[in-house]
């Protein structure tokens, strides 16, 4: 499976934060918003990843991420040249997925949870769509997915006036290789965009969708507004701080997952001890 993670958009609602960087590069408390989703596909088990950015913002992202070798991954990058919609990721990923399956995950969603990439990696090879559903207060202003006891998916609607669940869907998403055709079939919305909710919907008539809902235990936040941004920032720090764990450190998840040894991770550390950041990294060893 290969991942892309979509780090582009207009981010226009943190303006002026986000008028001359990208949403993604701007901090989450100690580590740059785009460690988090980038660590969670590392724990999915993706180790091949496609890096979505505006044209602008291309150098800054690989300036700070690479090509990923110093953290065993091989990362790739493109650029959306105007936000036309989630879905056009599957468009500009096209050669890069090479008919295989994928894992796509937006770059300002942050999860959390004990073991949550082992818990949410498709147990097997991804049949049609898989997403994920957690009830939120307001499900209006998100993707809203009803669905039956068997995971079932039954009706998926874009930011409805009248939800028919409380179930939003996160930005983390598995599909079969089918989804490429999907994306290239599919009409801009009236907002102008290739939206992800209609490669779903296309998905469910194929009766070929299926919903988990997130483990209890797990923790889904997004970082779409100023106040969206503080509360990740503080739940950051308040469990680090608290657990003495970073969540979305990136060279952690690389090293847990055995994608480098101990020699590397002191490496990587070396950099970074002026932050503290490095220092924790060399905690992981003792
Ligand atoms: P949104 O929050 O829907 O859009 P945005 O980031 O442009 O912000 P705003 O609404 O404040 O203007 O995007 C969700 C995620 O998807 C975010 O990480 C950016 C990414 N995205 C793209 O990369 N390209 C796109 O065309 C869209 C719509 C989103």
């Amino acid at each position: 499976m290969r991942g892309i993670l979509l780090a582009g958009g207009t981010g226009s609602r943190l303006w002026p934060v986000t008028k001359a960087i990208s949403k993604q590069l701007v901090p989450v408390f100690d580590k740059p918003m785009i460690f988090y989703p980038l660590s969670t596909l590392i724990s999915i088990g993706v180790r091949e990843i496609l890096i979505i950015t505006t044209p602008e913002d291309r150098e800054a992202f690989r300036r700070l991420l690479g090509d990923g070798t110093q953290w065993g991954l091989r990362l790739e990058y493109a650029v959306q040249l105007r936000p036309e919609g989630i879905a056009q990721a599957f468009l500009i990923g096209e050669e890069f997925l090479d008919g295989r399956n994928s894992a796509l995950i937006l770059g300002d969603n942050l999860f959390h949870g004990t073991d949550f990439g082992r818990w949410s990696r498709p147990g097997t090879e991804v049949v049609g769509g898989h997403i994920f559903a957690w009830p939120v207060p307001n499900p209006s202003a998100y993707g809203v997915v009803e669905f039956d006891a068997t995971g079932r998916v039954l009706s998926i609607e874009e930011k409805p006036a009248q939800p028919r669940s409380r179930y939003a869907v996160p930005g983390l998403y598995f599909y079969d290789a089918e989804v490429v055709k999907i994306a290239r079939g599919l009409q801009p919305s009236a907002r102008g965009e290739l939206e992800i909710t209609a490669v779903n919907a296309h998905y469910l008539r194929e009766r070929m969708l299926r919903a988990t809902v997130l483990d209890r235990g797990s923790v889904w936040l997004d970082t779409g507004t100023v106040a969206d941004m503080a509360r990740a920032g503080e739940y950051v720090r308040v469990v680090e701080e608290r657990q003495g764990c970073k969540i979305g450190c990136v060279e952690e998840a690389a090293w847990r997952a055995g994608l480098i040894g101990d020699a590397q991770l002191r490496e990587l550390a070396r950099p970074l001890l002026n932050s503290g950041y490095g220092e924790y990294l060399l905690r992981l060893l003792d």
